[in-house]
């Protein structure tokens, strides 16, 4: 009986440490993975004695760029120049590499040939920290948090006044569905920006950038997942972004960069054409193929935004050392 009553009164502690242990295996895996970040060393660094950063919307060169992930080429010797506060649109195929040209301006990925000037400055005399000050990005996956609109359009910025917030909000076009919310600027995003529609996030991250207000201006399909109403809301927002900024623009759908100063095509990762739409209209090479499948009689026909997304690379689990324990004491004992 004294057997049964002991069993009783150990089993609930005992599933309590049972619980315990689960979190704990959770925890510790989490830690590994921090570990493994913190531990990466950085392979780009900024130079010694870094180049002044451009003050006013540089002209962006690609000079004859290369680049391979690995042992797959993605560009081949590619060069353009972008005019200084002018729109330059990147048309081509998927897999072309145009977003790659925008990693490689922001030098996340380092070319292994080649070199990208700002007013003839190469982008790696510039700290990282100079240039990436330089850039705003906006895509399709606006990346918001789970906090207040206000937050996420601020990220921490103090000092603003209140009609400098409001006129960005109106030129963002967040103005325009922030009456409808009952919280209005301190409604909750939710997680990921979840409780906002795609054109509504598109248009938070435009308003971001408003207020960045950096020289140049990188666009990759941000209008690309939205309907028609919401594309031409989010068109005139970026429309006015752009003003007095260099401008590159990725868009698979050629309407709405028609009016760009120039347009490069690209195919394979190489610039195959380059000039205003009427002119490679008249040309009839790629851009002409490319605007005859969207369009016919200057009406749009196929849409291009169910792409399949490309599969992320996972990490190699195998690769991580299996004691995190002995990492972390030694992180701590670090001076
Ligand atoms: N981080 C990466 N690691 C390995 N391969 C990559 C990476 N990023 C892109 N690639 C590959 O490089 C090629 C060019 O990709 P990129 O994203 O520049 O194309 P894209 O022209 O922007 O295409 P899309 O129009 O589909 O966005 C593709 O074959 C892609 O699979
Ligand atoms: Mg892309």
């Amino acid at each position: 009986m004294a057997f049964f009553t002991a069993m009783a009164i150990a089993f609930d502690p005992l599933r309590r440490l049972a619980k315990i242990f689960g979190t704990w295996q959770t925890a510790a895996a989490a830690i590994e993975r921090l570990l493994d970040v913190f531990d990466t060393k950085p392979t780009l660094l900024s130079p010694q004695s870094p180049a002044p950063a451009p003050t006013t919307a540089p002209e962006i060169t690609f000079n004859d760029v290369s680049l391979s992930y690995g042992d797959l080429p993605v560009l081949h010797g590619t060069t353009f120049t972008a005019q200084a506060g002018q729109t330059t649109a990147l048309v081509g195929a998927s897999g072309a590499g145009k977003s790659t040209l925008f990693n490689v301006l922001t030098r996340l990925v380092e070319p292994q040939d080649g070199s990208v000037t700002l007013n003839g400055t190469p982008i790696n005399t510039l700290t990282l920290t100079d240039l990436r000050a330089l850039v705003s990005t906006v895509s399709q996956d606006a990346a918001l948090f789970d906090e207040t609109l206000r937050e996420n359009i601020l990220l921490g910025r103090e000092g603003l006044s209140d009609d400098a917030i409001q006129a960005t909000l109106k030129d963002a076009h967040v103005a325009d569905f922030l009456e409808n919310l009952p919280e209005g600027l301190e409604s909750a995003a939710g997680p990921r920006g979840s409780n906002l529609s795609g054109g509504q996030r598109q248009r938070v991250a435009i308003a971001r950038a408003l207020l960045r207000d950096t020289p140049i201006l990188l666009l990759d399909e941000a209008t690309s997942a939205l309907d028609t109403k919401s594309e031409a809301i989010v068109q005139s927002a970026l429309d006015r972004l752009a003003e007095g900024r260099t401008t590159l623009v990725i868009a698979h759908r050629l309407s709405t960069i028609q009016n760009a100063h120039k347009i490069v095509v690209m195919d394979k990762g190489k610039v195959v054409d380059e000039g205003s739409h009427t002119d490679l209209l008249a040309r009839g090479g790629l851009y002409a193929d490319l605007y005859r499948l969207q369009f016919r009689d200057g009406k749009q026909l196929v849409d291009h935004e169910n792409r399949p997304k490309r599969a992320l690379t996972a990490a190699k689990s195998q690769d991580r050392p299996q004691s995190w324990l002995p990492r972390l004491f030694k992180r701590w004992q670090r001076p």
